[in-house]
């Protein structure tokens, strides 16, 4: 799907396509060296990173092992403590694997310094994480995030996996949406 497709839903594009595609192929250029002869691992957190797992992971020039994870998170966002619980597990063993997690955007940082955490507590040799968006302002916990594609401000950006009450996650850009869309909803 395309911005002119939802035109009277979108503010205005933040990242085009071949913006998109042009960073990931720069960041899996550089994780290719970086983990050549490694046997990497790439976990990514359903559903919003599946867009930059697929596009990544073919971008890479070397072998590369993906698994899938879903977590729930309650209260996340919020001034709670924002606990998350395994939805869905990994099928794969991470002890003594260099793993890379692949995310489509950090946030508060709960999720991921979480998911370093517990990947790390399976005994992996390495955790390291490429997101391809990051919002330093509303970040809550300093998380080391290795690889990053685009800083995007504080606003409602929906496309390439991320979502609006489950839409525009086929969205092939990166946008802002009209706050009309979502006045009086779960935003
Ligand atoms: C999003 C995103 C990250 C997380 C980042 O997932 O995919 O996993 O939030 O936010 P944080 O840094 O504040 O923890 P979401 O819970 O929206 O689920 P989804 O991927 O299914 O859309």
């Amino acid at each position: 799907m395309q911005i002119a497709d939802v035109q009277g839903e979108i503010d205005r594009e933040l990242v085009s396509k071949a913006q998109i595609e042009n960073r990931i192929k720069q960041v899996a250029k550089q994780v290719s060296r970086d983990y050549a002869g490694k046997n990497v691992l790439l976990v990514s957190v359903l559903k919003g990173a599946v867009n930059t797992m697929a596009a990544f992971s073919q971008a890479l020039s070397i072998n590369a092992q993906m698994d899938f994870m879903s977590l729930s998170s309650y209260g996340a966002g919020t001034s709670s403590s924002g606990s998350i619980t395994i939805r869905q597990d990994l099928s794969t063993d991470v002890k003594g694997r260099n793993v890379l997690i692949v995310e489509d955007i950090v946030d508060s940082g709960r999720t991921l310094d979480w998911l370093i955490r517990e990947l790390k507590g399976r005994g992996a040799a390495s955790v390291e994480a490429f997101a391809l968006l990051e919002k330093p302002s509303r970040r809550e916990i300093n998380v080391s995030v290795k690889y990053t594609g685009f800083e995007v401000p504080d606003e409602f950006v929906v496309g390439f996996g991320l979502d609006y009450d489950e839409r525009y996650r086929n969205l092939d850009s990166i946008a802002v949406l009209r706050p009309e869309v979502y006045q009086g909803g779960q935003a």
